[in-house]
Order: C-alpha cells, then structure tokens, then sequence
C-alpha cells in the first residue's frame, strides 16, 4: 500500500525535511519581498519601533530574515540608536557581512528557546511558511482532511473520523476546534487551510519577549472574508525564483499559504493589538507591488511586563 501523509507532514518534509527547498535555494534568489522593493517598509517598521523605544535596552528580533534585508535596513535606519541590538533567525546562513551589533541564528525558530528580553520580533513573510493541514468540503457539506499519497494531494478521511485522523497522526479534534473558530463555513467543494500551526509559533515567537512589540505582516485573510467565501478556493501557492508556480511538494518551490491574522492576533490574548492592510500603512494606501498588496496585513502586539 502506498505510504499516506497528511498535506502538512508533506510540506514540513519540503521545509526542514528530506528534500528541503531551502537547503539548496538561498532566500536571495528566491523571493521577491516587499522589504527588497525600497526601504518603505523598513523605514514604517523603524518607525514603530521609534515610538516604543525608551532609551534602554531592547533586541529587534528579525524571524525568517531569509538573506537579511530588513535586519540590515532596520540596523542602519536605527544606528543613532546604539542600545538597540539586533538578531536574526533563519534557516539559512547569514549575509557575508553583518554590522557588529547583529548576531545571526541558523536553526529553526519553532524550536528556539531564545532568552525572554526586552524584544521586538518580526515576522515579515515567514507565518506564512510554516506549514499547516489543509481540508477540503464534499458534496455533502463534510469537512476531509487532505492527505499525499505517491506525491498526489487527495481527499482524506473526514474530520469527524479520529480513528482515522489518528492512524495518520493527526489530532482531528483540535483541527475541528480551530475550524469551528475561525473557519466555520462548511460550502460544497471549499478547500482551506487550518491555522493552528501558526497559532502555535506566533505563541512560541512572542514568548520571547518580557515587554516589547510583536510584529507579524503576511498575506492574511480575515474571519469576516472567510465566512462570506471570499477564500473559498484556498490560498496554497508555491514560488520558485520569485514567481508563483504550482506548489509541488518535491522540493522544487517553496510553499505558503495566507495566515489566518486574527486567529493569530488571538493566540496571545489580553494584549493590545492593530490590524491594518498594508496599503493603509505604507506610502498613504497606495499600491506599491505589482500584483497588489491588498492581501497583506500587518498585526502589531504589544506586550507589557507589569
Ligand atoms: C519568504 S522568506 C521571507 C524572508 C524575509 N523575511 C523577507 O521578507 O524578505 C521566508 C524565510 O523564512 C525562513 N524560514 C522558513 N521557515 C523557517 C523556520 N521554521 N525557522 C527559521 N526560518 C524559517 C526561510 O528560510 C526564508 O528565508
């Protein structure tokens, strides 16, 4: 019998797994990232940053930094600043030339235990990497699990089925609570992706900080378009070499797919935060990417230690 994985054991295998599309495709090459158009959005960032800075010690924490560009703006937009430290996490190796105020971290941030600090983290394009499981509706109005079998994405077992879920190692029960919460359409033929796994490491991320901003933009829907079908289709979608092609998962492209902003926003509850487009934030709601950022928002948390 062919060997069965869950849509999200397949991806992971893609991103830190066996045929890994980092490991042989530096970021540099491969992305085409708001923070490589100008120095817009770095210069908007610096900005929040300005307005929570005190004068004492703080670190800019930059997750999935890929080849370092917002670390390396932000440290020079912020240089007049010299108590602001920087780190950046990645994947990948650092840029050949780092200021001394910046450490470079190689691993992956889901498993980071980085010291709690005064911190601001960044998480600009990288939600949206982490990989999630994916569902599909019948004609029936129930809810599948997508599974890969021989590298072909089909419909699996339903999410009511445990038994089944389980023999894949896939816990349904939490799958159908985060569904019930923030997917809860059930149309025919709907196809999504189920957020918990970003949930889970924006609350891994953030608990690096003691007092601080968390920051995360990302291509991201919202439970109010959701409902109403706007991402009916799903929003999985591979690159390779800046541009989008079919997401395969042999390694060939990297893969993403839109982050569900408000369930994020809500893994860290009891924290203040604002969610904007970024065609709010940047360059007084204009447009600035080809292809549009309409899909891009922007989620700022502050945290407080008292
Ligand atoms: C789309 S790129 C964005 C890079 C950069 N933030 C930018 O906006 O240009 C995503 C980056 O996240 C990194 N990444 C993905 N998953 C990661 C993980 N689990 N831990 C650390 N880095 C990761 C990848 O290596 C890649 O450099």
């Amino acid at each position: 019998m062919a060997i069965q994985h869950s849509w999200q054991q397949a991806w992971e295998q893609t991103l830190t797994g066996a045929n890994s599309f980092y490991r042989d495709n530096p970021p540099a090459n491969q992305f085409t990232t708001s923070v490589m158009f100008n120095g817009e959005l770095a210069s908007a960032v610096a900005e929040l940053i300005r307005g929570f800075d005190d004068g004492t010690e703080l670190i800019i924490t930059d997750v999935g930094a890929g080849a370092g560009q917002l670390s390396l703006a932000l440290a020079d937009q912020l240089a007049e600043r010299p108590w602001i430290r920087f780190a950046a996490v990645d994947l990948s190796p650092s840029p050949a030339v780092l200021p001394p105020s910046m450490r470079w971290l190689v691993g992956d941030a889901r498993a980071l235990p980085l010291q709690p600090a005064r911190r601001v983290v960044i998480a600009h394009e990288f939600l949206d990497d982490i990989p999630c499981e994916r569902f599909e509706v019948d004609e029936w109005g129930e809810a599948h699990l997508i599974i890969v079998t021989d590298g072909a994405a089909i419909m699996g077992p339903t999410l009511a089925d445990d038994i089944a879920c389980a023999r894949l190692e896939v816990n349904a029960a939490e799958l159908r609570n985060w569904l019930d919460k923030w997917w809860p359409a059930r149309r025919p033929f709907m196809r999504g992706e189920v957020g918990s796994t970003r949930d889970a490491t924006w609350q891994h991320l953030t608990g690096w900080i003691t007092s601080g901003l968390g920051i995360a933009i990302d291509y991201g829907h919202l439970r109010a378009e959701r409902e109403v079908g706007t991402w009916d289709g799903g929003t999985l979608t591979g690159f390779r070499g800046g541009r989008a092609v079919t997401p395969i998962l042999d390694g060939s492209c990297n893969i993403t797919a839109h982050v569900a902003m408000d369930a994020v926003a809500a893994a860290r509850p009891n924290c203040e935060y604002t969610l904007n487009r970024q065609t709010e934030v940047l360059h007084g709601g204009h447009v600035t990417k080809p292809g549009g950022l309409g899909d891009f928002l922007w989620l700022t948390q502050e945290f407080s230690d008292t």
